[in-house]
């Protein structure tokens, strides 16, 4: 190696970091001899600065991309549009960890036939209020959005339904279903395995999924309340976007694959996830595995089956989800319930504040603000990697699609 590439620089020249708190990208001095080369290897100096640029995509370029990605590689529009509108709505809310960063694992997916671009989703048992739903190995996005709509037709007539999703494959961000049925007036429940990543109490090894569970309540003047959490302390695709940018983790997310607490992300990506608040939520995250595996007959999270069809790209991934509606209606008057929700909410905000808090937030209210300030931002960040990534899958299929105009100078 090249001495001179960890010897400090005496002239200090501005590098673009990425600012955690203020989620965006700065500048700061380049370091290394290794750095300014990579600098000029990449083309981001000009007239002496440098000009790296924050990379925004306008939300409705997010679903018209996604959207022409998985028709060109076969889905039927109304699919591609659901699977284009999670996604575009994942990153809206900020929450990366379930937005465009999903596309080459589904792309690779659909190529390979582990997913399927046009499913034949079918009921294979029903009665009144309930349903098992086998969704054909289809996008994820498409197979519970459809699961949530037939709970929610049932829950109108029976007042609470649920439905089990077999071969649901990776279902993405929860709250959007447990949103469809709060803009509904009904009260919505989601939960769904995944294969193992994460630890239960009392080992470091790797046992159950990230198994996240979401419940949203409508509410009248405010935004609804949208609990939805991983149960480990972050969703592992938040690690993963780490992964992809090159950027540390806190030590207290995950695990390396020696059971030591690690700031890495690819070590953790190869290691365990911590279950969230410690036997608690290992705890709720062997019911959901016992509910979504259990309804469906599919495999548990650390069953050999489970993890060889997820990786395998050319299987479906032999995951399960499982949804409730209840119709608010049906208990009570649901004007007056969202009313009452309000005046929670108000009161619950209305408290002293903690030291160092800048106020309550109620579940889900980040991420409905998250998606106000990107609307008036004209869309969300998404870090360089990622944008070269999207680019290559553009080219690689061909996709006549401008992105240059993403990129803004700062
Ligand atoms: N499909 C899958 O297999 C899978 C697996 C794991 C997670 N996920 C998804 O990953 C996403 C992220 O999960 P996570 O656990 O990292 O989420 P998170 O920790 O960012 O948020 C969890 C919940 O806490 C709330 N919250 C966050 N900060 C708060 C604050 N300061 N005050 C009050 N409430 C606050 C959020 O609104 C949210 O409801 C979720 O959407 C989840 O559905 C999916």
């Amino acid at each position: 190696m090249d001495a001179r590439l960890s010897k400090p620089l005496e002239l200090k020249i501005p590098r673009l970091i990425y600012h955690e708190k203020l989620k965006s990208w700065r500048y700061a001095p380049l370091d290394t001899f290794e750095e300014v080369q990579y600098c000029v290897r990449e083309n981001i100096f000009q007239k002496g600065r440098v000009v790296m640029s924050r990379i925004i995509v306008p939300e409705k370029e997010s679903q018209a991309y996604v959207s022409k990605l998985f028709q060109t590689i076969g889905a039927e529009k109304k699919h591609a549009d659901v699977v284009a509108d999670h996604l575009t709505m994942a990153e809206m809310r900020g929450q990366a960890s379930h937005g465009l960063n999903r596309i080459p694992f589904y792309t690779q997916k659909l190529e390979h036939g582990g997913y399927k671009a046009n499913p034949h989703m079918k009921i294979l048992r029903e009665d009144a209020g309930v349903a098992l739903l086998d969704a054909d190995d289809a996008l994820g996005a498409v197979s519970c959005s459809h699961a949530m709509e037939l709970c929610m037709e049932k829950a109108s007539r029976t007042g609470c339904a649920s439905v089990a999703v077999t071969h649901s494959n990776h279902i993405g961000f929860l709250a959007y279903y447990t949103m469809m049925a709060a803009k509904r007036n009904m009260i919505g429940i989601a939960v769904c395995n995944s294969g193992s990543s994460t630890a239960v109490w009392g080992t470091r090894e790797r046992v159950l999924g990230t198994d996240p569970f979401s419940i949203g309540v409508p509410a009248k003047k405010h935004f609804p309340v949208i609990l939805d959490c991983a149960t480990s302390v972050v969703a592992q695709g938040k690690v993963s976007v780490a992964e992809t940018e090159n950027k540390p983790i806190p030590g207290n997310w995950a695990y390396n694959k020696n059971g030591e607490p690690t700031t890495v992300a690819s070590e953790a990506m190869v290691g365990t996830m911590r279950p969230f608040g410690d036997y608690k939520g290992s705890g709720i995250a062997i019911v959901i595995s016992l509910i979504c595996a259990g309804l469906t007959g599919m495999p548990f999270d650390f069953e050999e089956e489970n993890l060889r069809r997820i990786s395998d790209l050319s299987a479906g991934s032999e995951l399960a989800a499982s949804l409730i509606a209840i119709d608010i209606s049906k208990f009570t008057d649901a004007e007056a319930f969202k009313h009452r929700v309000d005046g929670f909410i108000d009161v619950v905000k209305s408290f002293k504040l903690a030291p160092d808090t800048e106020q309550i937030y109620m579940p889900g209210e980040i991420e409905f603000n998250k998606v106000a300030a990107n609307r008036a931002a004209g869309g969300f960040e998404i870090g360089p990697n990622l944008y070269q990534k999207l680019k290559n899958i553009r080219d690689q299929y061909g996709m006549k699609f401008e992105m240059d105009h993403w990129k803004h100078d700062d």
